[in-house]
């Protein structure tokens, strides 16, 4: 169920010099969210600027709410990270489709870059043990809860564009070597992935070559957030394509609504 909702914020804890972990109580015992499901902070502090609320993905949930991963980037975050202990936030949520939950007899190989991993955490922590987890950042100080993620997952595997840890270079990379040690048959994997685009495009296209079956988490610009003002709207394959193997057809789908999970095989890219 999604609504409006206030939420009561905890801690606004530093964890670099651009990340901060918000963590809020909701009294409201009917606040389930799901792994890949978001919520729409107001961050204008009951004013009109910004008007329009911003989206964060749950991190994590809590005994009574819930912690919020974020990157300082614009106007909105810069605002939300000058809130304190006490200060309440207008929120709409959860809201979207979650990933769905794998199988038992399938190993699930979840990718992050950055920030991503805001969205893919709780999935790792609901099924604890049984993942390979992939994580990639510029640098080793964009890479958090690392502690949790070993003892959480069967392997972690990093990587960090300047090299300061894990493999240097890009996480598809890393995933196109753990192919090569894999111990399972392919059909066995399956693929959650969020980040850039433009990674996850590239997860796309191995998972197709593998014929795995990959599950990505959009994070497209929001304005509404409830399936309002088609702000969100992105290009996918038309039920025909998808059949035919195809990219010829098209529909749009809204990323709030209809995502911001989707198999991967649908999106146009
Ligand atoms: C489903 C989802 C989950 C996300 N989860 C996380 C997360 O967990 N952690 C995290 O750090 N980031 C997350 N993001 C990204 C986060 O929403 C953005 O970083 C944040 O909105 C930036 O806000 P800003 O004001 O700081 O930046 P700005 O770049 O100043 O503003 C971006 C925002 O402005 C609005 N906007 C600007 N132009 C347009 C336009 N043309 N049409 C519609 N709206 C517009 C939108 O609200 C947009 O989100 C998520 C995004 C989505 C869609
Ligand atoms: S953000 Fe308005 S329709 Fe999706």
């Amino acid at each position: 169920m999604s609504r409006y909702f206030r939420a009561k914020i905890r801690e606004n804890l530093p964890l670099n010099r651009n990340h901060k972990l918000l963590t809020l109580e909701t009294s409201s015992p009917e606040n389930e969210p799901l792994p890949g499901q978001f919520y729409m902070l107001g961050v204008n502090r009951g004013g009109y600027d910004p008007l329009l609320k911003r989206a964060f993905s749950l991190f994590r949930k809590t005994s009574d709410g819930f912690q919020i991963l974020y990157r300082i980037k614009g106007k909105g975050t810069s605002l939300l990270g000058g809130m304190k202990e006490g200060d309440m936030i207008d929120m709409i949520g959860p809201l979207g489709r979650s990933y769905p939950v794998p199988e038992t007899g399938r190993t699930p190989l979840v990718i992050a870059g950055g920030v991503g991993m805001a969205s893919v955490f709780s999935l790792i922590e609901s099924i604890p043990e049984r993942s390979y987890v992939f994580y990639g950042a510029k640098s080793k100080d964009e890479l958090f809860m690392l502690d949790e993620l070993g003892a959480l997952s069967k392997g972690l595997y990093i990587s960090t564009d300047d090299g300061s840890l894990g493999k240097k270079g890009n996480i598809a990379g890393v995933l196109e070597d753990f192919w090569g040690r894999k111990h399972e048959t392919e059909d066995q994997y399956l693929i959650y992935a969020c980040g850039p685009k433009p990674l996850l495009g590239l997860i796309a296209r191995t998972a197709s070559s593998h014929s795995i079956q990959a599950f990505v988490s959009l994070e497209e610009q929001m304005a509404c957030g409830i399936g309002a003002c088609l702000g969100c709207a992105v290009r996918v394959k038309s039920p025909v394509s998808v059949l035919q193997g195809s990219e010829q057809d098209f529909i749009y789908r809204k990323v709030c609504k209809d995502g911001p999970v989707f198999d991967a095989a649908e999106i146009l890219w």
